[in-house]
């Protein structure tokens, strides 16, 4: 149901109500004036009396995330190649973190100081000299959320299969997502030490979606694994490599950081913490950032071992201290030119979500007819 009236909106617009149902008439529509006029009508409208409307249901990218993007674009002779983002999801319990464990302990462990575990979903690994960042994703099935802002994030995603229990629900809908996503999908055939390990059985399930292994004609790594005995890690790594190769992954580290936040929460003594990857430019400590509602002065970055660093290239998972707020899981960080920005910015989305929250069944906003010429 909508919320905004043919009369109203005459109102808000200055036009007779007459005018209003006489445009709507020649565009093919009977409306009467207290019929509720549903989006499409309302941009049409909008267009043909030349006002601007914001659909506060289109709410993807927000103010300032465009005012960065039409900043400066990344300059050519600056980009060089980044570290590619890859996802990793699949059915509850077939061994996400666990093959996440064990590239970590094989990966990381040299460099590894007083064993400081912090927990993070985001981890950087290091394969050839190359580093690989990665996000690990809950498989239960009440997390669709989290998988999906974790698909658009990605440059890849794995989707971890047990060869044992094969294509489940949540197996589908990670697909689905990385495939909404338009990302490279790999594979990983996990729990091949199992003695009742099936990979064909995989195979055939896969390729009922549309996920074809290469060996069987289609264009999809399937990498067999296991995250207990270790078999197939450095395959997996390489495939992951080589696919990252074909993407050509550039960033220009000199701009200014634009980051997604990954997850966040409010941290006891260490207040508003967010986990954010750096899509663009550098991330450094004394940065001043917006991240939806949130900004502040960068405090402190934290690497994935809890390791306090002075900045995060592109591609590279960084946790971050100093946000006045927990931003929320998925917004956009950039960093601002002045403080007064940074609240300004924080102001007008806190306002927006504010506005939204109000029109909740509404879909378009009718305060920004205001603007109308
Ligand atoms: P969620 O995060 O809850 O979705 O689960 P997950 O996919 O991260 O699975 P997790 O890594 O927690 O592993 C689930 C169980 O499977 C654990 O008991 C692991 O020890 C076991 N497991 C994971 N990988 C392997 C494997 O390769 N072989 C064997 N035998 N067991 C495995
Ligand atoms: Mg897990």
């Amino acid at each position: 149901p909508e919320e905004i009236r043919v009369y109203e909106f005459a109102e808000k617009i200055n036009k007779p109500v007459g005018e209003v149902i006489k445009e709507l008439f020649s565009l093919g529509v009977m409306f009467t004036k207290n019929d509720f006029l549903d989006k499409d009508s309302i941009e049409i409208l909008a267009d043909t009396f030349g006002i601007n409307v914001t659909t506060v249901n289109d709410q993807e990218s927000f103010d300032y995330v465009k005012a960065y993007d039409e900043e400066g674009e990344a300059s050519e002779q600056n980009l060089v190649e980044r570290a590619p983002v890859i996802t990793i999801m699949g059915h509850v319990d077939h061994g996400k973190t666990s093959l996440l464990d064990y590239i970590r302990s094989a990966k990381v462990a040299a460099g590894e100081a007083g064993g400081i575990t912090q927990h993070v979903g985001a981890y950087m690994v290091e394969k050839n000299g190359r580093n690989i960042t990665f996000i690990d994703t809950p498989g239960h099935e009440a997390f669709t959320e989290m998988r999906s802002r974790g698909a658009k994030v990605t440059d890849i995603v794995i989707v971890v299969v047990a060869a044992d229990d094969g294509v489940k629900p949540q197996t589908k809908e990670a697909v689905e997502h990385a495939k909404a996503a338009g990302v490279p999908i790999i594979i990983a055939v996990n729990k091949m030490d199992k003695e009742s390990a099936n990979p064909d059985l995989v195979k055939a399930q896969l390729a009922e979606l549309g996920i074809t292994p290469i060996d069987w004609g289609g264009e999809h790594e399937f990498v067999p694994v296991s995250a207990k005995t270790g078999m197939g890690i450095e395959d997996l790594l390489e495939t992951i490599l080589l696919q990252a190769d074909v993407l050509e992954l550039k960033a220009d580290p000199s701009r200014d950081v634009k980051a997604t936040v990954i997850e966040s929460s409010l941290e006891k003594g260490r207040g508003p913490v967010a986990t954010v990857v750096v899509q663009d430019g550098t991330m450094r400590v004394g940065d001043i950032v917006v991240a939806g509602i949130a900004f502040g002065k960068v405090k402190a970055l934290l690497n994935d071992r809890g390791i306090a660093v002075k900045e995060a290239l592109p591609g590279e998972p960084v946790v971050v201290l100093g946000l006045s707020e927990v931003p929320g899981a998925g917004e956009t960080l950039i960093n601002v030119k002045s403080d007064k920005i940074a609240r300004e910015y924080a102001k007008k989305k806190a306002e927006y979500l504010r506005q939204k929250e109000l029109s909740k069944s509404t879909k378009v906003s009718l305060d920004e007819l205001s603007d109308m010429i």
